[in-house]
């Protein structure tokens, strides 16, 4: 069994943990005019986005070009120096898109949180601001008095598909727009966009619950199921249900929490969410209902089975859809959702089997000794 765990759990990490698809569309080949010539340029990996950049260690300044295509031609580009952590929150913003005029405009802005956007100063100095758009994408120039000290810089970067009143309005959350943040090597003139931070959690949180409600729930509930029928395997299928159910609780419960602050980062999955939240509410009830269960032989026994299955088999429902949902939200790649689907087509055989075989037992024990 130990053995079967390890697969599935490689399995899923398999999934979780695929490089993301690298941006190939070459910033050395970008051409942004003899005016406009950088040391360095990079792609970054999400959102088709690259940066080109020249630092000026003596002066503490960096200039830069962003090169990216907003979601819609009416949308914005925006990238961003964090210098207190990484993600949109502390982001200290520069962001172009087409003013009232129709002409380019960029605007900074100091994100604090994840309400609406207010045009305001920066924790930088801000020259040369400029923009264009052309053959659907924006450029965006700029030079920002970093100071000597920093060297290394928390990157963010954005795209979005509509501008309101002069206001840049919400990006999409689609992976991608999640994942675009990493680190920018000023001196060593490298940037390694990676998005780990971003990307992992997502992963973590998805490896976490696959393995708990997608699988091990299940396997826990196959344990209570047909191990019952045969003598020999009391009180062992009970001890080997608790065991399952509980560890696919705590690790459960571990997976909601970063779900919780997925969600608290502004990432908003409605439906996952409740489904998540109603998962957790309902595993909590069927652990805690343990503790109430009546004695085997007490009048009211029957119907606290009746609650366990109900409550026990909607967990395993609802914690199956929440994972498809899962995987549909991190869009990966198709196969790993393939993986699933294959895993609980084998889940469900082996019920499906065992059902039959435990008919034939019972059948056969009835026709040995038909008072039972
Ligand atoms: C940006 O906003 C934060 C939080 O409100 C504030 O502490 C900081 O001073 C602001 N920075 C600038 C440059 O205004």
């Amino acid at each position: 069994m130990a053995g079967a765990f390890a697969l599935l759990f490689a399995a899923i990490a398999a999934v979780c943990f695929l490089p993301p698809p690298a941006a190939s569309q070459g910033c050395k080949s970008q051409n942004l005019g003899s005016n406009r010539v950088f040391a360095s340029c990079s792609d970054l990996p999400h959102l088709s986005a690259s940066l080109h950049w020249t630092y000026n260690s003596a002066a503490g300044e960096l200039s830069i070009a962003f090169v990216a295509p907003p979601a819609a031609e009416a949308g914005w580009v925006a990238w961003a120096i964090n210098p207190t952590g990484m993600g949109m929150a502390g982001s200290q913003t520069l962001a172009a898109f087409r003013g009232a005029d129709g002409r380019m405009v960029v605007k900074t802005y100091n994100i604090t949180g994840y309400g609406a956007l207010k045009e305001s100063k920066i924790a930088f100095d801000t020259t040369d601001l400029a923009a264009e758009y052309a053959g659907g994408t924006m450029r965006m120039f700029g030079t920002v008095k970093l100071g000597k000290e920093m060297t290394v810089v928390n990157q963010v970067w954005q795209v979005g598909g509509s501008v309101t009143a002069g206001v840049p309005d919400k990006h999409a959350f689609n992976p991608d727009n999640l994942a675009s943040e990493g680190t920018l090597d000023l001196l060593r003139g490298v940037s390694s966009g990676s998005g780990a931070s971003g990307t992992k959690k997502r992963n973590i949180h998805g490896i976490l619950n696959a393995v708990s409600w997608g699988i091990l729930l299940p396997i826990g509930a196959i344990f209570a199921r047909y191990l019952k029928t045969f003598q020999s395997a009391d009180p062992a299928w009970f001890y080997l249900h608790v065991s399952c159910q509980l560890i696919g609780y705590i690790v459960g419960v571990a997976g909601w929490g970063t779900g919780l602050n997925l969600g608290s980062k502004g990432i908003h999955q409605t439906t996952h969410r409740n489904i998540g939240i109603t998962l957790f509410s309902l595993g909590t009830l069927q652990v805690f209902a343990l503790f109430l269960r009546p004695n085997k032989d007490h009048k009211y026994r029957f119907y606290w089975n009746i609650y366990h299955y109900l409550v026990g088999y909607t967990v395993i429902i609802l914690g199956i859809i929440n994972v498809f949902k899962g995987l549909k939200i991190l869009d990966t790649d198709q196969k790993w959702t393939t993986a699933y689907i294959i895993v609980i087509c084998i889940l469900g055989g082996i019920a499906l089997l065992l059902e039959a075989i435990t008919w034939m037992i019972v059948l056969r024990r009835k026709s040995r000794n038909p008072k039972a």
